[in-house]
């Protein structure tokens, strides 16, 4: 049996537990607004439209900010097709999805939703294929309180107070040949510069997202962000981040180990942020807002999607079906968000409800959990205070894509005395035993354990069997003398409680 020990040192501080870790993102897309977050026939439906059961499911999920309209989506928006009387707002056609829209959804209505869930908004404007002009508008039409032509239309429209949004995204994947009115980093960069100046003039308290690569593999990753800063980083503050992940070929022991390309990812765009930022003799410091991440069968979920020629309503699409061990990835990857929390201070698990999503529902039936919202949700609720640097000490394996990986991931969080350790198991057949020191923290016993794990890896839950896999206790967890032992199951992401 593999073992590993784990040292945790109080004074070993990352940083702080953000809340904006747990950030989520809905789009356009599919059935995440439309009969995913909003059904007005549905028998839970409250009176604006939305469903009861999966505003239920949200808040247990636990997220925190929610990107919103888009995704590739909001590079063919224009904002103001989405507010006004409903009966007035146009139907369009969303070419990057090949979908109609039918803005019977807009940003009022989604604020009022988000309230319900108790989460921050977060707003993408269209700097693709509209400009300046249209991004001042919205942010008139959004934060300003009153008096002004956007402000009042709000008003009129029936929100009166202003919905106060900080953090805003200049665009989406602009380096993405697949995004509508897509640009080289030079362009961008520039564009991004002048609209960010242009906002931070409206309200110089904002918090800016300049987009970085839509991926770790892209041709241009790295150049990419170097051109963009240089031109935009006096008027930014956070550089986005975009990462999916899926098993390649079968190989489940590469996949587990994802989370060693997003380390990857954060090191290099922080190291050539930090350049740009140096060598503009800065004293401000580039964060990462890693607005798009999580497990997603890019190529596989082409076969069911229910996307032709024709131009449809909220068609069937990305409606992955997540494995245990996607959901042990899911786990892993906000893991490592956290271990980086001082530089990765906001992050956005795309998406939210139907699309790649930790919820799923059915039109006029049931909504349910996923896999991957299990670890979400667990590390949502117990991950509070201060995050710890572990010392992990366990045998290594190695991987086709991302090389040498440790069979046993760890992180820690600690506050006052509660602590909460979060631990996967890449063994593919073997438990792991693992000690964990906890000398130095205050924490005297195990108040709660939890553990995803299946002899099946790829064992789902589906609409005809939404509870086949649900986290259980760890019995087998123990505290003896400052010292902690656990026993993972292979393929396993596992939370103790400590207090
Ligand atoms: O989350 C799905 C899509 O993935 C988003 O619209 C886009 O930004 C990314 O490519």
């Amino acid at each position: 049996m593999p073992r590993a020990h784990i040292g945790l040192d109080r004074r070993a501080v990352v940083g702080p537990v953000r809340r904006r870790t747990f950030g989520s993102f809905v789009e356009h897309l599919g059935r995440c607004v439309y009969t995913g977050l909003y059904e007005p026939d549905h028998p839970t439906a409250n009176e604006d439209g939305f469903r009861t059961d999966v505003v239920e499911l949200v808040r247990e999920l636990g997220t925190t900010t929610v990107r919103y309209p888009g995704g590739n989506f909001v590079s063919g928006f224009r904002w103001e097709d989405s507010v006004g009387p409903r009966e007035q707002r146009p139907v369009r056609r969303d070419l990057s999805w090949h979908s109609l829209e039918s803005n019977q959804v807009g940003l009022d209505e989604f604020a009022k939703w988000l309230k319900l869930t108790g989460s921050e908004l977060m707003l993408a404007v269209n700097v693709a294929t509209r400009g300046i002009l249209p991004a001042l508008d919205l942010l008139e039409y959004a934060n300003h309180p009153s008096g002004t032509a956007l402000s009042d239309l709000r008003i009129a429209n029936g929100t009166p107070e202003p919905h106060d949004v900080r953090m805003w995204c200049l665009g989406n994947e602009m380096d993405g040949p697949w995004q509508t009115g897509f640009m080289t980093a030079d362009d961008y960069g520039k564009i991004a510069a002048r609209t960010a100046a242009a906002m931070k003039a409206a309200d110089q308290d904002l918090e800016l997202v300049v987009c970085g690569s839509s991926g770790s593999g892209m041709p241009t990753f790295g150049d990419w962000e170097r051109t963009v800063l240089e031109h935009s980083y006096d008027y930014v503050d956070y550089v986005s981040c975009h990462a999916y992940y899926q098993v390649h070929d079968g190989d489940l022991g590469s996949f587990l180990a994802s989370s060693v390309d997003m380390e990857f990812f954060i090191d290099t765009v922080l190291a050539t942020a930090d350049h740009v930022g140096h060598k503009r003799q800065s004293k401000k410091r580039m964060n990462i807002s890693f607005d798009e991440w999580n497990v997603w069968y890019l190529e596989e979920h082409k076969a069911s999607d229910e996307v032709n020629d024709e131009w449809r309503h909220a068609p069937r699409q990305l409606e992955d079906v997540y494995t245990v061990a996607d959901a042990v990835v899911v786990g892993n990857l906000l893991m490592t968000l956290l271990k980086r929390s001082d530089r990765v201070t906001s992050a956005s698990l795309a998406q939210l409800v139907n699309v790649i999503a930790p919820i799923m529902t059915e039109p006029g039936g049931p909504a349910w959990r996923q896999t991957t919202f299990h670890p979400f949700s667990i590390t949502s609720r117990l991950a509070s205070g201060e995050v710890l640097r572990p010392v992990i000490d366990a045998p290594t394996y190695l991987t086709a894509r991302h090389g040498e990986a440790s069979l046993v991931d760890a992180v820690a969080t600690v506050d006052g005395d509660r602590a909460a350790v979060f631990l996967v198991n890449r063994d593919l057949t073997e438990n792991a035993q693992v000690t964990i020191d906890l000398h130095g923290l205050a924490a005297t016993r195990i108040t709660e354990t939890l553990t995803l794990a299946d002899a099946d890896p790829y064992a789902k839950n589906t609409l005809a069997d939404p509870l086949r896999v649900v986290p259980t206790a760890n019995t087998g967890a123990a505290l003896a003398d400052g010292v902690l032992t656990v026993e993972l199951p292979p393929v396993s992401w596992t939370a103790i409680a400590l207090g």
